[in-house]
């Protein structure tokens, strides 16, 4: 058995989640869900960011304490998680004991490690970024609440890692993906990479975890959440667990966030001397528009008001089934509309609609015996057998939009031999054609939900159980001749938008 263990960001408690927040949270559902129905061992992580300046100003705007904000901002997020049928196998908090410990742990060894030094540096401070900024920087205006700060703090050692980490992007092609970015990355490590400032005196930011041989300080928000992805399997609390699960098989993130998991993470796990996550995968964003989507724009999409309206299922097929990894896509509600009625409503639900609705009208509500398969039901069969093999080199090579299209082909390949065959006409003339038919239509729509249904899990659970079959691995025949049907509502009632 392989194990697979994935993650997502671990998102800020600013505020509410949106689409963008909604994506990756599936996708990293879509791939466990996936893994798991291969027979893979899955350790899905995901959680929240709750330190820094950004969440202690939100809080301060609303009159609470740091702590009292994220603790009720949380529950939005496992609300929303749970709505969106996310299997999550922890969730972390950073502002749990468990994680603060391992925090400090890891401040700890990379300071005995020589890895960690104090300086006084003066230089321009954006508040917004939470960061000294370059002069350069200062110079293209492109930085609000920036001003003029000496302190004394600690640093990391980013720049002893330099070359080690552009030897290791270029010894493992599949380190930094898509291509693209890694190229970015390669480019950007060309110019040499200073040091990163990983502390905040108390005086002036105390929403953090404290730096333990310095108890004047917190450490920077980032140097503290990326270590979530070590502490919660594990790391320095179990050990037996963390070796059964790092490294990571995938980080997924958003491209805006690929310098800190691919410089920053990487060069403190190096420095810890533990071995890096397989693939950092950065995914792009969801614009409105030209735009991004985002909280401060104030163009977000919430993901809750789709899904009253269209279901959790076409939510996650829809997203999964835009964008192509590693790519923008623009999220318009015509887009969805259009999506929903052609491959939700026209292919995948009428199909199921056409064979029960045959089945119960000419074969008394029994899955008919197919009898001797045809050339034509051969022809389907390789189709169907050979999907899963398939899918499973996209979905390793996270080609996940191709996946689901391939099995959406197959979807329309069903539909048309049905239309060609005409079983409805057959069972005039020819019942063991008809039965022949609608038993192929039938195996081949079981075999389309099973892999359809890391995506779609609520529908296609209701199409097997319509089938009276189970979520077993899709081997051609398993549907059992003689089972009764059972009666359903259409799967996906197709939406009509007013045209004015
Ligand atoms: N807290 C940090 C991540 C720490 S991970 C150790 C963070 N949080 S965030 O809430 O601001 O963003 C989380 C993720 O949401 C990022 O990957 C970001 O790219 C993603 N998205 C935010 N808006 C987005 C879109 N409009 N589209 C797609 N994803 C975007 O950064």
């Amino acid at each position: 058995m392989s194990k697979f263990f994935v993650t997502t960001p671990i998102y800020y408690v600013n505020d509410a989640p949106h689409i963008g927040h909604a994506y990756t949270t599936i996708l990293a559902d879509v791939l466990s869900r996936y893994h798991r129905t291969i027979g893979d061992d899955v350790f899905f992580l995901t959680g929240l960011d709750e330190h820094g300046q950004k969440v202690m100003q939100a809080a301060q705007k609303r009159g609470l304490s740091s702590q009292a904000h994220c603790d009720d901002l949380a529950p939005r997020f496992l609300n929303l998680w749970k709505t969106l049928d996310i299997e999550y196998d922890d969730f972390i908090r950073t502002t749990q004991e468990r994680h603060k410990k391992i925090v400090q742990l890891v401040l700890q060894k990379v300071h005995e490690n020589g890895d960690i030094y104090t300086d006084e540096y003066e230089g321009w401070y954006s508040i917004a970024e939470e960061r000294f900024i370059t002069e350069a920087e200062y110079g293209s205006g492109q930085f609000r609440d920036v001003k003029k700060l000496k302190e004394k703090n600690y640093f990391f050692k980013m720049s002893k890692y330099q070359q080690k980490l552009i030897d290791h992007i270029q010894a493992h092609p599949d380190f930094i993906r898509p291509e693209h970015r890694k190229n970015e990355m390669l480019g950007f490590l060309r110019q040499p990479l200073g040091d990163l400032c990983i502390s905040r005196p108390k005086s002036r930011m105390d929403w953090g975890i404290e730096i333990p041989f310095d108890r004047d300080y917190v450490t920077y928000v980032w140097f503290d959440a990326l270590v979530n992805y070590i502490s919660t399997p594990g790391y320095g609390s179990d050990e037996a667990k963390f070796n059964k699960w790092w490294p990571a098989d995938v980080h997924l993130i958003g491209k805006d966030i690929l310098t800190t998991h691919s410089v920053y993470w990487t060069t403190m796990l190096f420095s810890l001397g533990l071995s890096l996550p397989k693939t950092i995968f950065a995914h792009g964003w969801w614009l409105i528009g030209q735009t991004k989507m985002s909280k401060s724009l104030g163009n977000v999409v919430n993901p809750l008001d789709l899904i009253e309206n269209y279901g959790v299922d076409a939510v996650r097929y829809y997203l999964m089934r835009e964008m192509v990894l590693g790519l923008d896509a623009n999220f318009t509600f015509d887009s969805f509309i259009k999506c929903y009625n052609s491959d939700l409503a026209n292919d995948f639900g009428n199909l199921l609609n056409r064979v029960s609705g045959l089945i119960q009208k000419n074969h008394g509500g029994q899955i008919p015996d197919p009898g001797t398969l045809g050339n034509e039901e051969e022809r389907i069969k390789l189709e169907a057998v050979s999907l899963p093999a398939r899918i499973k080199d996209l979905i390793n090579e996270y080609k996940v939009q191709e996946a689901v299209s391939l099995t959406l082909d197959f979807v329309r390949i069903l539909n048309k031999y049905m239309e060609v065959q005409a079983p409805w006409k057959l069972a005039k003339t020819d019942m063991k054609g008809a039965c022949r038919v609608l038993y192929t239509a039938a195996e081949g729509l079981r075999i389309s939900s099973i892999m359809l249904s890391p995506v779609m899990p609520e529908k296609t659970a209701l199409v097997l159980s319509i089938l009276g079959a189970n979520q077993t691995l899709p081997v051609w025949g398993e549907l059992k001749p003689g089972t009764v049907l059972q009666a359903h509502p259409p799967l996906f009632p197709r939406i009509e938008v007013e045209k004015n």
